[in-house]
């Protein structure tokens, strides 16, 4: 089969790997017909390489139909079904409790991580990914999501990562009905955010460097600012003078503006792969510029709610601020199974609430998909949100 496999810093290319082989009963192959590309995929392309190995198949927001089922996958050959980005048993203490990303069966426990993912380095267990034309799903009894068979792709193709992202992003936000929320990011998932917490009746500000990114929030409620000076004044100004009840960083590790860990990113990313990996464990390499304004911007009592993904073990907090402001931090991996009930109805309804037919900027071939990294890592040619078709 043809995959897009990684091959060196901001170096990926489409090769012919083996086809993939059911391995357990719980497996199933899916033929992909569509599969996104993430902010989370920019951080292989950059900072995260001393974890990849050559060749490592990338991508974690597949959908497809089943063409190979494994005895106890639940699932039949024909099944048209969405894969969660995290891989999870669905029976483990963890999941039985919605902590689906920390699943004690799948964890990755050699590099200390979480449940594994699809297509995400070493830290997460080197599983192929689905930027690729068929792709095995371990637990797919609770890891291939059967959806409906009249709506376009796009509709439910983002229930593998962005919707339940940006979902729990919201829910640990904790706004709802007349609450204020910014989102720092207006990247695939910030957009997601802010029209979820519009949906949820909360007043969005939405804060973002690239004026596309900015117009496509402001056509779905969110008031848009650029990274200036005086954003932070403007939104105080609009909240009684203390600042938004929460904030979305939804920026995460590789934020505009942050020069020094710039710098150490730089430097990590040239290292030979074992002294990078030591430092990036032993480092404060995240660029923080979006977190501190997070901070910042909160009002005092309020929550800063952490969907970006950072990576070094001692990168600096101010922790002076976050105590003496009261601030409540929430984060982590989002537990994609956990939202799905009640997300599919969402994406189903006709009227589109989440406006998910307004978020796609490119539906590309999977001989594109080079380039496309490029474009979406430089946001050029109005880039926002990549769909590869294999089949194309
Ligand atoms: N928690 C999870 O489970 C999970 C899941 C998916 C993605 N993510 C993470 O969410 C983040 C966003 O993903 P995405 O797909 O939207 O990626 P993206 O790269 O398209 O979005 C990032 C956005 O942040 C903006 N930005 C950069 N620096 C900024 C700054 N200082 N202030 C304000 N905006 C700034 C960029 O212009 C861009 O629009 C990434 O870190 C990704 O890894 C987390
Ligand atoms: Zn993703
Ligand atoms: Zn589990």
């Amino acid at each position: 089969m043809r995959a897009l496999t990684w091959q060196g810093k901001r170096d990926v290319s489409v090769e012919t790997v083996m086809d993939p082989v059911l391995r357990e009963p719980t497996d199933v192959i899916i033929e992909v017909t569509s599969t996104a590309i993430c902010g989370s995929d920019l951080h292989l392309y950059e900072v995260l390489g001393p974890f990849m190995d050559k060749g490592d198949i990338l991508g974690h927001e597949p959908m497809g139909v089943v063409v190979e089922a494994g005895a106890e996958s639940g699932r039949a050959v024909g099944d048209r079904v969405v894969v969660p980005f995290g891989i999870a048993c669905g029976r483990c203490w963890m999941c039985t409790r919605g902590l689906t990303s920390q699943c004690e069966t799948t964890q990755v426990r050699e590099h200390g991580s979480g449940a594994a993912l699809f297509g995400y380095s070493r830290l997460y267990g080197s599983v192929p990914g689905g930027q690729a034309e068929l792709l095995r799903v371990p637990h797919a009894d609770f890891g291939a999501v059967e959806v409906g068979t009249e709506l376009p792709d796009h509709r439910y193709l983002f229930l593998s990562d962005v919707i339940p992202t940006a979902w729990q992003a919201v829910d640990y936000a904790g706004v709802g009905l007349g609450d204020t929320v910014a989102v720092y990011g207006l990247g695939p998932i910030g957009q997601m955010a802010a029209r979820i917490a519009a949906h949820l009746g909360a007043r969005v500000y939405g804060i973002d460097p690239v004026p596309e990114r900015r117009e496509m929030a402001a056509r779905h409620h969110a008031r848009v600012f650029d990274t200036d000076d005086d954003t932070h004044e403007a939104i105080r100004e609009d909240t009684a003078g203390r600042g938004p009840d929460a904030v979305i960083d939804a920026v995460g590790m590789e934020a505009h503006g942050s020069p020094l860990a710039q710098a150490a990113h730089q430097a990590v990313s040239l290292l030979p792969d074992a002294i990078g990996r030591k430092m990036m464990e032993a480092g404060g390499v995240d660029r923080l510029s979006a977190l501190h304004s997070a901070i910042d911007l909160v009002r005092r009592g309020g929550t800063v709610s952490v969907t970006g993904v950072y990576g070094g073990e001692a990168s600096p907090l101010p922790m002076l601020t976050l105590f003496d402001k009261q601030i409540q931090l929430r984060m982590g991996q989002c537990n994609v199974h956990r939202w799905i009930d009640e997300l599919l109805p969402l994406v189903e309804d006709p009227t589109d609430p989440l406006g998910t037919d307004d978020l796609v900027t490119h539906r590309l071939p999977l001989s594109a998909a080079p380039d496309a990294y490029e474009s979406f890592q430089k946001k050029t040619d109005g880039c926002i949100k990549v769909v590869l078709d294999p089949a194309s």
